[in-house]
């Protein structure tokens, strides 16, 4: 094990394939990076196996697929089948647009272990157009009951935003009805995309309270039987910040398609020499490189996180909020109320209480340029 600093790495235990930005669908809450290169850049199938291998020799075990959204890789079940056989615990998080009975068998013989499949609403309209993209929600719910056939341990994740906080019933209904496992009802995080449109999705404390409400009304009358349901609040309505990642370079490693190795899904926007699989062994990213050290552990914090007695909890939070909230990563996260930034959250929260008047703005592809369109 090398060193950095005087504390010894610990290994990357959860690695993300981004295996492409490419996705059918608009959603305006989509955390993924405003530019989002140029999908010929895309590593490999060799790339990805390498880059597998090496993740699982650093001590990696769980390996998600994501993207944008996965299947538009063709060779998806190559790559499922190729980190079955190195020993990774795999999961596919998809929207299961591009999804199919062949897929799911040919997914099931790679030895895929998990799904994760997305959900925008209950109702179909509203989900069509939230995902922007005709009869999504119909195809949604019959390949979860096909992936729940045949046998796989189903998980449904659904972004809640204000187009859909006050429907969350009937959404935890659906969920009942198709039998998930494990249903995510997690708040849009405002990164990417969703940034941009945070006006427009950020919902009012009041629609948080009566939201998690009916949650745990609805959990306490399962009496135990039917999916487990985690709700998960927006950190913009907290008074401290999330541990973004478990800390900076301590577990997670998440590749993005044009095989830049990064400390979270959103770090390729911060001033930061990002390494890239191309030139560099996973090891010596992980273990050496400026990128990975930068935020590692605690001696880059400045003051009110530096002498914070919560820092061990929370990290100082999030590098990349911090950076596209107060213009510097090195700030602590203004979400929490020590930071002489925190205005800025409290801001955004006192416009969502008193309503939003903006439209979201659809997430659109063209030529690798995003186009804004205006989404009703
Ligand atoms: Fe980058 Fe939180 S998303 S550190």
């Amino acid at each position: 094990m090398t060193k950095s600093g005087s504390k010894p790495v610990n290994p990357p235990l959860w690695l993300l394939a981004e295996l492409t930005y490419r996705c059918p669908l608009h959603c305006a809450y989509c955390a993924n990076p405003l530019n989002l290169g140029d999908p010929d850049d895309e590593l490999s199938t060799d790339d990805w196996f390498r880059v597998l291998k090496e993740g699982r020799d650093l001590g990696a075990v769980q390996l998600g697929f994501s993207g944008g959204e996965p299947l538009m890789r063709k060779d998806l079940e190559q790559l499922v089948a190729h980190a079955k056989g190195l020993g990774y615990y795999t999961n596919l998080i998809t929207s299961a647009v591009g999804l199919n009975e062949k897929r799911i068998l040919a997914l099931k013989e790679a030895g895929l272990d998990h799904i994760q499949i997305s959900f925008q609403s209950a109702d179909p309209d509203l989900s069509d157009a939230i995902a922007g993209k005709r009869h999504a929600f119909e195809h949604k719910k019959s390949m979860f009951k096909a992936v729940k056939d045949n046998g796989f341990p189903m998980v449904m994740n659904v972004v809640i935003t204000r187009q859909n906080i006050e429907s969350i019933e009937a959404i935890m209904a659906l969920a009942i009805e198709l039998e998930a496992d494990f249903v995510e009802l997690a708040t849009s995080q405002y990164y990417g995309w969703a940034l941009h449109n945070r006006d427009a999705l950020l919902p009012s404390q009041s629609q948080i309270e009566e939201a998690e409400a009916k949650v745990n009304a609805i959990r306490y009358s399962q009496q135990g039987i039917g999916p487990k349901f985690i709700f998960v609040t927006p950190d913009y309505h907290e008074s401290r910040p999330k541990p973004c990642m478990s800390g900076w370079g301590n577990i997670f490693l998440n590749i993005a398609p044009d095989g830049k190795a990064l400390p979270c899904h959103s770090a390729a926007m911060l001033d930061l020499p990002h390494p890239n699989v191309k030139e560099h062994s996973l090891s010596y990213i992980w273990q050496e490189s400026e990128s990975f050290n930068h935020f590692r552990g605690f001696d880059w914090m400045r003051e009110p996180c530096r002498s914070c007695n919560e820092k061990e909890n929370d990290f100082g939070g999030c590098r990349c909020q911090a950076m596209l909230l107060t213009g510097d990563p090195a700030n602590a996260d203004p979400v929490c109320s020590k930071s002489p930034h925190h205005h800025v959250i409290e801001e955004a929260v006192a416009k969502a209480n008193q309503g939003c008047h903006s439209a979201a703005l659809a997430r659109t592809v063209k030529n690798s340029q995003i186009i804004l369109s205006v989404k009703p």
